[in-house]
């Protein structure tokens, strides 16, 4: 067996022996959350359950979670930096807290029947303390107690030691983060977890979620006090394996393979940073386009995330030798490698290849232009003396020849000037209705929004779903949802175009319940019984044990306009979600419409 399908199968075994429920690995992408363009740790899906939700499955869950995090991208070239990476995690919603989540962590890393490193190796590091929460003494004394001696335990500060929230609010708190010292020393002088040479790899992260964060920046503890913690896949399977690198592990050496026989060899190892980028980003955008939400290349969100890292792969191919078309051939690897561990690569692979080849033939068709143009502009600061590239020659790019603006910023930073991004995205804006400055903060990292706007288009979704069926029919299954705080979207199935006087009988109907103040109840059971008492769900296949059920009702007759599965939250009477309407209906692709509505 692969080392990594190894170490994911003891995970989940170890962990449900510890009485874990195993919880399957949710999508990619966000489901609610209008902050984050991506799920970018496994505990992103608990955040409602991390501030106090009852989770279905109960209080300690185990997973594995597919992951994309754009905020590494620049890292992203050398041995152990990724964009869409595997997370093993366990939780304690209020449970267990620092003493069995340190001493389980290394019973898992360290006992022969499991990872079996050795003990000797491994270094820790706590949080130093500062203003806002204490000095972890309390983690520090459990890691002794395992026999892990002081000169091993290292006490840093919140930019190391500290984890969360996601965005802006939300949970977090201190974290203890374990390293394994591989012993390759590459230079002289001082080295510790802390050197970025690669020697001290960081293969496990257990937060203390205690405290949440507010807007105003202020630590509140938290009542229920949790643990949150995550295991890179990939980087534990390279230290298994005495690997030099992430790419060289059963997970990634396919893909890698292939781009360096696709590639010139001189020019491949010459250029290694650029295989890596390839082979990551190829990586990570068959995944997003394989994501059952049905993600495809564009200009806004999650679409315009993948289109830059497919030409940020194109552009890399030139450095290697690589001409005409090659990434369904690499996402071909992606696809043949992790199929049978999410099955959705299966289902959508066509899709995959399509999207792919789609968006390579566009950028195809520009790229050699671009690229003469971006080095004239060059050519031109250089024998000006000057140091900025124009914002119009980057805008230029992006609008005529498809250069993401972050691609040109590399090629100019590669050359040692410098670009105006801000006045970028002022050009941008004028020239767009969409500002993409709100899409760019996003790619930061997202907030744990449970703003009450969230909540009630929440719950105005799931009246515009069951609206839809009834007015429709029942053939209209929900295919996305998304929210922002200022908008509602909701992808479902529908063969044509829906007729404004269907619309408007939509909107109506969901308006009289919202009227009616019907109410909304939360009950946990099995995915059986929830399909048994009529219920509506996304994703059948990827239910845990339990689910959570939110069922609005009519207090009075018990009838029940909507039931789904869903994991909230939600407002308690339909009379809170305010107007609703609907402000757009199209097609997003065969079979597919989409609606975005408001309340108001
Ligand atoms: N949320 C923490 C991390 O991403 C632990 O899972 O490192």
């Amino acid at each position: 067996m692969p080392t990594s399908d190894n170490v994911r199968e003891k995970f989940l075994k170890f962990f449900k022996e510890k009485k874990h429920a195993i919880i399957p690995s949710a999508s990619l992408i966000p489901e609610n959350d209008p902050t984050v363009l991506f799920t970018t740790a496994g505990m992103h899906p608990l955040v409602p359950f991390l501030l106090g939700e009852q989770h279905p499955s109960g209080k300690r869950l185990a997973n594995f979670q597919k992951c994309v995090r754009t905020v590494d991208i620049d890292e992203v070239g050398d041995r152990w930096h990724l964009t869409f990476f595997e997370m093993l995690g366990n939780w304690s919603l209020g449970d267990y807290f620092k003493k069995e989540a340190i001493e389980w962590s290394h019973e898992f890393l360290t006992k022969k029947k499991w990872l079996g490193f050795d003990s000797e190796r491994i270094h820790v590091s706590c949080f130093e303390g500062d203003k806002d929460a204490p000095k972890d003494a309390e983690a520090a004394k459990v890691w002794q107690s395992l026999g892990i001696p002081s000169e091993r335990i290292h006490f840093y500060s919140k930019k190391e030691n500290w984890w969360g929230p996601a965005g802006q609010t939300g949970p977090c708190g201190p974290d203890t983060e374990m390293f394994y010292d591989t012993k390759k020393i590459s230079h002289k002088g001082e080295c510790g977890p802390w050197c970025s040479c690669g020697r001290f790899v960081e293969v496990w992260n257990d937060v203390f979620m205690q405290y949440n964060k507010t807007a105003e920046g202020k630590f509140i503890p938290l009542k229920q006090k949790n643990v949150d913690t995550g295991m890179g896949l990939e980087r534990v399977a390279a230290v298994i394996d005495g690997l030099d690198s992430v790419f060289e592990t059963d997970l990634m050496v396919g893909a890698f393979n292939k781009v360096k026989e696709l590639g010139n060899q001189k020019l491949v190892e010459k250029n290694m940073n650029s295989v890596r980028i390839i082979t990551d980003h190829l990586r990570a955008a068959a995944f997003i386009l394989g994501d059952e939400v049905g993600i495809v290349p564009s200009n806004v969100d999650q679409g315009y995330v993948v289109r830059r890292l497919i030409r940020r792969s194109i552009r890399h191919a030139r450095l290697v030798g690589i001409e005409g078309h090659f990434t369904s051939e690499v996402a071909g690897e992606v696809v043949k490698r992790f199929q049978g561990i999410y099955p959705e690569l299966r289902k959508s692979r066509e899709r995959i290849f399509s999207e792919l080849d789609r968006e390579e033939a566009k950028f195809l068709n520009t790229i050699h232009k671009g690229l003469s143009l971006a080095q004239k502009e060059i050519s031109a600061l250089e024998k000006e003396a000057k140091t900025v590239f124009p914002t119009k020659a980057a805008f230029d790019l992006y609008q005529s020849f498809g250069f993401p603006i972050e691609m040109t910023e590399e090629i100019v930073r590669e050359k040692g000037f410098k670009l105006n991004k801000e006045d970028f995205f002022k050009k941008l804006a004028e020239h767009q209705e969409l500002s993409r400055k709100a899409t760019e903060k996003k790619f930061k990292g997202g907030l744990a929004d449970t703003q009450s706007k969230t909540i009630r288009m929440h719950t105005a979704t799931h009246l515009l779903h069951a609206a839809l069926r009834k007015v429709l029919g029942e053939h209209v299954a929900q295919k996305g949802s998304n929210i922002t705080t200022e908008r509602l979207r909701f992808d479902f199935s529908h063969p044509e175009k829906v007729p404004e006087e269907k619309l408007r009988e939509v909107e109506a109907l969901v308006n009289e319940k919202v009227r009616e103040g019907l109410s909304v109840k939360m009950e946990v059971m099995s995915p059986q019984q929830a399909k048994k008492d009529g219920a509506i769900g996304l994703f059948a296949s990827k239910y845990g044990e339990k689910v959570k059920v939110y069922t609005v009702f009519d207090q009075k007759t018990g009838k029940f306009f909507s039931k789904e599965i869903c994991g909230g939250p939600h407002v308690n009477n339909t009379k809170e979600v305010g107007k609703f309407r609907i402000v757009k209906e199209e097609g997003i692709s065969a079979g597919v419409r989409r609606i975005k509505a408001v309340v108001e």
